[in-house]
């Protein structure tokens, strides 16, 4: 089964528009040489209009970092999925770690987020991911199992097969120190295995990221592994260079 590689950067709250608009220029000029592989940029809401407009038929896509299930209300500070897509959107991230840590962010809330995001068309990205302490005391398959079936709880069988799933250990988030690619292709693996008890065949369409400390020195490595479709990159996605090095080691 061949999944088509994706290539996420998830640029946190970094990037001013004109920023954002200066590496659009960078990325869109390297194009062309990091083969079949689709690449996105995560910006902060800001950015999003304007670079999904410096984007438009290069064929990179735009994705929020976060979306709100309720199409408009009460939120103050919140932004639905509808409004990511009218900002030129095709996908959100959903359960970053910095969101679990930082704004609470359920599990619950994910089993209506993600669906949420499908039935407004955008390709939704959940991230999982364990901590250094939870690794350290063995329950690194538990925490993945239950974001995983939590998390995407709220799905119609027929969807799967369009969600995205961004497993970033929490310890090697800005750390420089990233998975091998042994420790990584075991947790895709043990994540595939479990989506096949909940979708069946469309796990093997499901595409699973590798995100943490990903760079041009260590993608390689980690984007060969069988179960391995792609990266979520931070730090290294600033970059226009580094981002194309990145997207050119998952087809290489
Ligand atoms: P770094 O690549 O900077 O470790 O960040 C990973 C990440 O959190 C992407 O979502």
């Amino acid at each position: 089964m061949s999944r088509r590689p994706l290539v996420a950067g998830n640029w946190k709250m970094f990037k001013t528009r004109g920023e954002a608009l200066a590496f659009a220029d960078g990325l869109k000029q390297g194009l062309g040489t990091s083969g079949d592989v689709e690449i996105a940029i995560c910006p902060p809401f800001t950015s999003l209009d304007v670079l999904a407009s410096a984007f438009a038929g290069s064929g990179v896509g735009v994705f929020g970092q976060n979306g709100h299930e309720d199409a408009n209300g009460a939120h103050t500070g919140e932004i639905s999925m509808e409004m990511l897509v009218d900002a030129g959107a095709s996908g959100v991230l959903l359960g970053h770690s910095e969101r679990r840590a930082d704004n609470n962010e359920t599990d619950q809330a994910l089993a209506r987020k993600v669906p949420a995001a499908l039935a407004a068309g955008l390709t939704p990205v959940l991230c999982i991911g364990e901590s250094e302490f939870e690794r350290d005391s063995g329950t690194t398959k538990a925490v993945l199992d239950r974001q995983v079936l939590e998390g995407l709880s709220g799905v119609a069988i027929g969807d799967f097969a369009k969600v995205v799933v961004a497993y970033e250990p929490i310890w090697a988030i800005g750390t420089g120190k990233s998975a091998t690619p042994e420790i990584a292709q075991e947790a895709h693996r043990w994540i595939r295995d479990q989506l096949r008890e909940i979708c069946q065949d469309a796990a093997d369409q499901i595409r699973i990221l590798y995100g943490g400390s990903v760079k041009p020195e260590n993608a390689a490595e980690l984007l060969s592994q069988p179960d391995i479709d792609g990266a979520l990159v931070g730090g290294a996605a600033l970059e226009p260079d580094s981002l194309l090095a990145i997207a050119a080691a998952a087809t290489s």
